[in-house]
């Protein structure tokens, strides 16, 4: 049979690694593809870096991107080169021009991907995304194919390899933020701005489209709460260890009697839950189906051949679905396009979830009830609390008070309140707890 053409745009680290991947494993996968794959062209910035990857194996090499999805001979476009508006221009040609394209790029997708899915169905051709969520964890094919039978319930994933590489170095290692964040980006973990690891908005990304697949709504990035790991303290991190919980940067989303929550942020998991233990930069998704219950996924989150094996993966099944009837093909967000539903996501203020709570304040008769009396007032239960001895040569103590399942805008009012108190100083830090039982 014919072999299937690609046009490879980008060879960075995901393109490389794509390369790589197909040349090494070319026959097993032509066995299982049921055709050859191959690397027609590919267009990269610097033709010369470009070259010394390939070398000079017949491969077709340019710097002008709209070659490889205007090119007659290219079945699939590979789209690797990230970033917004280039990105989705060459993703929009390419289907306008008849090709399937395999993405690696969560931000193009959580931003346009309803318009790039709906282009794609009109021409009946498919946009896989395996790579987009959680590098080399077959997730989306999890969420799409082998949990259909499910309503989810909920998910909670470590979904950015930079982030929890970093938390992990700091907490085993006692490194600092800056020199983790260094290494992340030499080992190709970080998105080119690694704001988007470290503010949480490539969990954002990530985690819109998951709650896409898993409640069959339309991807909402714009509206999922976002709060990174910048502002984490070492002490933060060992307090939390001492009560028996580890800090993670999760994406969360759940489905409510009210609507859908939709957000990102560190958050303090129980250390026994064996997603707690996953360091580095590996990722881990807990997906709960009504049927299955709790499922847990985990591998490498980033990298360049971690990232390359979904790339291929998904390079595998569009080959294989090619000359299908598109109406058999999966739909591009596991239900059918027209069967979207129009649930509501919950403002962040309606969420209701636990915390761990650190204030400063003087160690004087009445303070602790001064406390308990405002949280009281506001509904909120104490689960446990715990004051710290003083600092040396220090009048004020750290309390550290954990809640159980309050709502977060009566957290937000009790935190306003105690800071008020004259025995309180400074600000309290605030981060959110999940205890992800299976029940
Ligand atoms: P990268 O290393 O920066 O590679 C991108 C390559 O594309 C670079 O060589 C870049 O050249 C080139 N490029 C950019 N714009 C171009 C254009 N208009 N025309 C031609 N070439 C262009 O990025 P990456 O880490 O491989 O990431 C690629 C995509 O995969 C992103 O969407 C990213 O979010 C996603 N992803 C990455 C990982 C990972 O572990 N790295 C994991 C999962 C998903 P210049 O360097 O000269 O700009
Ligand atoms: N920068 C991303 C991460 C790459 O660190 O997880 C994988 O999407």
């Amino acid at each position: 049979m014919k072999p299937i053409n690609i046009g490879l745009l980008g060879i960075g680290t995901v393109g490389s690694g794509t390369f790589a991947v197909l040349k090494r494993n070319q026959e097993e996968i032509a066995r299982r593809a049921g055709r050859e794959i191959i690397i027609k062209i590919i267009a990269d910035r610097d033709i010369d870096k470009a070259r010394g990857i390939v070398g000079d194996d017949g491969t077709l090499i340019t710097d002008d991107a709209n070659e490889v999805v205007t090119h007659p001979d290219v079945d699939i476009v590979v789209e690797l080169i990230g970033g917004y508006s280039a990105a989705k221009e060459l993703t929009l040609k390419a289907i306008g021009n008849g090709k399937h394209v395999v993405t690696a790029n969560k931000a193009m997708l959580a931003s346009h991907g309803t318009e790039i899915f709906a282009a794609a169905e009109r021409q009946g051709v498919m946009v896989a995304f395996e790579a987009a969520v959680a590098g080399g964890i077959p997730i989306i094919k999890a969420l799409r194919e082998g949990l259909t039978a499910n309503r989810i319930e909920w998910i909670a994933g470590i979904i950015n390899g930079t982030g929890n590489f970093i938390l992990s170095e700091m907490r085993s290692k006692g490194l600092s933020f800056d020199t983790v964040l260094e290494q992340a980006q030499e080992l190709g973990y970080a998105e080119a701005d690694p704001t988007f690891d470290i503010e949480g908005i490539d969990a954002a990304h990530k985690i819109s489209i998951m709650a896409s697949i898993a409640f069959g709504i339309s991807i909402q990035f714009d509206k999922v709460y976002t709060e990174g790991i910048t502002k984490l303290t070492g002490e933060d991190i060992s307090y939390a260890e001492e009560l028996g919980y580890r800090i993670k940067l999760l994406g969360i989303t759940k489905k409510t009697s009210k609507g859908i929550e939709l957000r990102v942020h560190p958050t303090l998991i129980p250390s026994r839950r064996l997603i707690a233990n996953v360091e580095g930069v590996m990722n881990a998704v807990v997906v709960k189906g009504d049927a299955v219950g709790p499922t847990l996924y985990y591998g490498p989150g980033a990298g360049a051949e971690p990232t390359a094996s979904a790339v291929v993966a998904d390079l595998v099944d569009v080959t294989r679905m090619h000359t299908a009837d598109s109406k058999q093909r999966v739909p591009h967000l596991g239900v059918q396009p027209n069967l979207l539903l129009d649930i509501p996501i919950l403002p962040m203020e309606e969420v209701v979830t636990s915390y761990y709570l650190r204030l400063q304040a003087l160690d004087r008769p009445g303070v602790l009830a001064d406390i308990t009396c405002i949280l009281a007032e506001l509904e909120i239960s104490i689960d446990a609390m715990v004051q710290k001895e003083p600092k040396k040569n220090e009048e004020q103590v750290d309390i550290i008070v954990l809640t159980h399942l309050s709502v977060e805008k009566n957290i937000n009012a009790a935190i306003a309140k105690i800071e008020e108190l004259p025995s309180v100083m400074g600000e309290i830090t605030r981060i959110r707890l999940e205890e992800l039982s299976s029940k």
